[in-house]
């Protein structure tokens, strides 16, 4: 991206749009980009709502006088003659203001064959119509592995001297991933505190420091599953599907000849173990498991700021790939975008078009995972072909997969399962979900606990009794959403025959 922003400067892009919380980093990298800049190095001035113009790398009082409001600061970058390069830092909040966008188009247009550009610095993306066409908008990534070993080998110089084996530096430069530069050396620093050493056993201080970093900005979490992909019931298909993708991510495919798998749908019936599966997958391709929490990217206080939101959502899981990247529940995620038919001013719009546009052009191997029941409300370019790898459906489990299901959850409960006729169980829980399996076996377990007893097979046949499945009382919509399935997803089910031969 440095190389991007470069060709930019280089190429005489006037207004350049950076987004990014980490001035000092931007900065920094603008300064070498201008000194290594041709025919001749560039000047690179700083402009803020405080001080005004001030020469980077100069004294905060060496100011150009009279800078400080937006439209004197600009035309003095318009008088300037030299090459250089104008950084202005606190410009967002005005450059709504009429004056504001007429200097900026003025300075665009006084500066063909100058050498001069302008960067706007700012933690979010605004943009006014005026300027939509003459502004390229650029993210600014988060450190990666060489400047966090520059972050690193500046910190064990100043506080241990004691060397680290390449394997130990290259753990603790990976937990950090993901990180700003601040806070990577924050986190060094607490896990150097803590234990008096930063060494590869202070990996998991470093891991889960970034972890409730980043939970702490919402949007994003950190998702550890100890299930593993044995625990699901059923869904021989799907399975099938991510075990021979558990190296996917690896050099060795891509010197193979594979592409990056870009993401998986899964669409089905509630309760029947979508979640459970998502996150299972995590363990099995040894990935970590980002989940991105749509309801929390929506905010209604500024303009832009959900837009900023997602953005700084999508550049962390960027950055920690390979990855993968949840979505739960996909369906209420994006209920108010185009096509969905609600309408809430073209915020949800417009962060579904940027969501989109970023699943298509992401090079990064963040591995997209969503989850969805309600189809109809789903918009329809996701379900174009292409976007997602695979969309799958569950259904409610076969009559194998349900005996499957109650193995799985009779073993977790209890050692000996040999008590229970799985086969009978099975076929008192047609039309049951794996949730509503699990629910009616816990409701047996409680009957039996407060007779103070063993549960037995006819506790749970009795709780079997009292269910009513979602999938009878709710008919109208399971049948729906399994004709609509059936037409353009793949069941995740032992097989086609198999569940062709289904009947509900
Ligand atoms: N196939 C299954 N195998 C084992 N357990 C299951 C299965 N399906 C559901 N369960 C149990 O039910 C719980 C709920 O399932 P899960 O949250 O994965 O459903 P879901 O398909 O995501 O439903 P929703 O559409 O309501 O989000 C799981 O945590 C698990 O305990
Ligand atoms: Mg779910």
């Amino acid at each position: 991206m440095k190389e991007e922003l470069n060709i930019l400067i280089q190429a005489q892009y006037p207004l350049i749009y950076l987004v990014t919380s980490e001035e000092e980093r931007a900065e920094q990298a603008i300064s070498t980009i201008a000194q290594s800049s041709k025919p001749q190095q560039r000047r690179v001035y700083v402009w803020t709502v405080t001080h005004g113009i001030v020469e980077y790398g100069q004294p905060r009082n060496v100011t150009q006088h009279n800078t400080v409001s937006p439209e004197a600061a600009i035309e003095w970058i318009i008088r300037h003659k030299e090459p250089a390069i104008f950084i202005l830092k606190d410009l967002h909040p005005f450059i709504d203001a009429p004056a504001t966008t007429r200097s900026l188009r003025d300075a665009i247009a006084s500066f063909k064959g100058t050498n001069k550009n302008i960067v706007l610095m700012s933690p979010m993306q605004q943009i006014p119509i005026e300027l939509e066409k003459e502004v390229v908008v650029l993210d600014f990534p988060l450190p990666d592995m060489g400047e966090l070993n520059k972050v690193l080998t500046y910190h064990i110089n100043q506080n241990q001297g004691r060397r680290l084996t390449t394997e130990a530096r290259e753990k603790l430069l990976r937990a950090a991933l993901g990180l700003t530069k601040d806070e990577s050396e924050k986190v060094y620093r607490k896990a150097q505190v803590t234990t008096g050493r930063l060494t590869e056993d202070e990996v998991d201080i470093v891991l889960s420091e970034k972890k409730q970093l980043i939970r702490r900005n919402g949007i994003l979490e950190y998702i550890e599953e100890d299930e593993t992909i044995d625990s699901v019931g059923g869904l021989e298909e799907l399975k099938k599907w991510l075990t021979q993708r558990s190296n996917a991510f690896t050099e060795r495919a891509r010197e193979y000849g594979l592409p990056q798998p870009k993401g998986m749908l899964i669409l089905g019936v509630p309760g029947c173990g979508k979640s459970l599966i998502a996150k299972t997958t995590s363990r099995l391709w040894g990935l970590p498991l980002l989940r991105l929490d749509m309801g929390r990217v929506y905010d209604g206080s500024m303009v832009g700021r959900s837009e900023a939101n997602l953005r700084n959502a999508l550049k962390t899981a960027e950055s920690i790939s390979p990855a993968i990247l949840f979505i739960d529940e996909l369906d209420k995620s994006f209920a108010g975008s185009a096509g969905s038919g609600d309408s809430d001013g073209g915020t949800s719009s417009r962060i579904f078009g940027s969501f989109l546009t970023w699943m298509q052009e992401k090079k990064s191997p963040v591995f997209v995972m969503a989850t969805a029941n309600r189809v109809e409300r789903l918009p329809g370019e996701f379900l174009r072909k292409g976007r997602f790898d695979e969309i799958f459906f569950v259904d409610l489990p076969t009559p194998e997969e349900r005996q499957d299901i109650f193995r799985i959850h009779l073993t977790k409960r209890r050692k000996d399962i040999s008590r229970f006729d799985l086969q009978q169980l099975s076929t008192m829980s047609d039309g049951f979900s794996g949730a509503e399996i699990e629910q009616a076996l816990i409701a047996a377990m409680y009957e039996a606990f407060a007779q103070e007893r063993e549960f037995t097979q006819l506790d749970i046949i009795a709780a079997l009794k009292a269910t009513l499945p979602l999938s009878r009382t709710m008919q109208e919509q399971v049948t729906a959403l399994r004709d609509w399935a059936r037409q353009r997803a793949r069941p995740a089910a032992a097989s086609v025959a198999e569940y062709q031969r289904m009947e509900f």
